[in-house]
């Protein structure tokens, strides 16, 4: 018998959720980039480089970003390791093909083609990779899409090797001071307006919304992470806790 599980606020049946996920990310995958500068004002894309930040070096590291969508993060990690001239090995992951082959025509458009990236079709809770494989493993704006949290955390801590660093980014339901958090429950129910008008699609913003209300607060994520077997788990909230990015080690 299968659990229920959220879709955005709608509880469904847990082997139902990723198809409907994946209906999301296949209706909205056109427009994906433009709706993130949108409802972020483009602040993702500083999001994305505070990510980066946390990774010290990218020498001769095998890194694994999982949910990669429209490969922003690959992106910026190639051409971090261009700049310190680093031979890095990089690979995107995603679940839903048409996100993934939209971000690797991205990568190539940009001229950024070569044996040092590849691109995998994977699910996060059933990575098709070794233990202890990776360096640094990252996901951004993914985890909380994925239908068992906790088996994706676990896979996370699987194929990352000893001494490996797990790096999260996502939106948080939880901001630091309640009159932010109420102007941004306002804004947020702009979103599914702005979706429709933009891309027709009311139903996917409305569930975009959704599920960060329905993810985990910040702490409780932490525990999560440490629950996985991280350690020295700690997260650091971006403009006043909209977004989080948490880390841990594999020791
Ligand atoms: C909001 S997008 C984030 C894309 C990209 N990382 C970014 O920061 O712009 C979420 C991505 O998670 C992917 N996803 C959803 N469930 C997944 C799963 N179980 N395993 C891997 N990827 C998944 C979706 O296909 C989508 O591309």
């Amino acid at each position: 018998m299968s659990n229920k599980v959220f879709f955005g606020s709608r509880e469904v049946e847990e082997n139902l959720k990723q198809n409907l996920v994946n209906d999301v990310f296949s209706s909205v995958v056109h427009k994906y980039d433009l709706m993130n500068d949108i409802m972020s004002f483009g602040m993702h894309r500083l999001w994305k480089d505070a990510l980066i930040t946390h990774v010290p070096s990218l020498n001769d590291k095998k890194f694994l970003d999982v949910a990669s969508g429209t490969c922003d993060i690959v992106k910026k990690l190639y051409k971090r390791a261009k700049q310190e001239n680093a031979k890095a090995e990089i690979i995107a992951t995603d679940i839903n093909p048409d996100m993934l082959s939209l971000g690797r025509d991205k990568m190539i458009d940009a001229g950024i083609i070569g044996d040092t990236i590849s691109y995998v079709c994977a699910n996060a809770e059933k990575l098709p990779f070794n233990d202890n494989e990776f360096d640094f493993y990252s996901i951004a704006f993914g985890i909380r899409n994925v239908t068992n949290i906790n088996q994706a955390l676990k896979e996370a801590f699987r194929v990352l090797r000893p001494g490996g660093k797990f790096l999260c980014l996502e939106l948080s339901p939880k901001q630091d001071s309640k009159f932010f958090a109420g102007v941004y429950r306002q804004y947020s129910k702009l979103i599914p307006c702005v979706g429709d008008v933009l891309v027709g699609d009311k139903d996917s913003y409305q569930y975009l919304i959704e599920s960060i209300q329905k993810f985990p607060s910040q702490n409780a994520f932490a525990a999560m992470i440490e629950e996985a077997g991280f350690e020295m788990v700690k997260y650091e909230n971006l403009v006043g806790g909209v977004a989080a990015i948490h880390i841990g080690y594999k020791i």
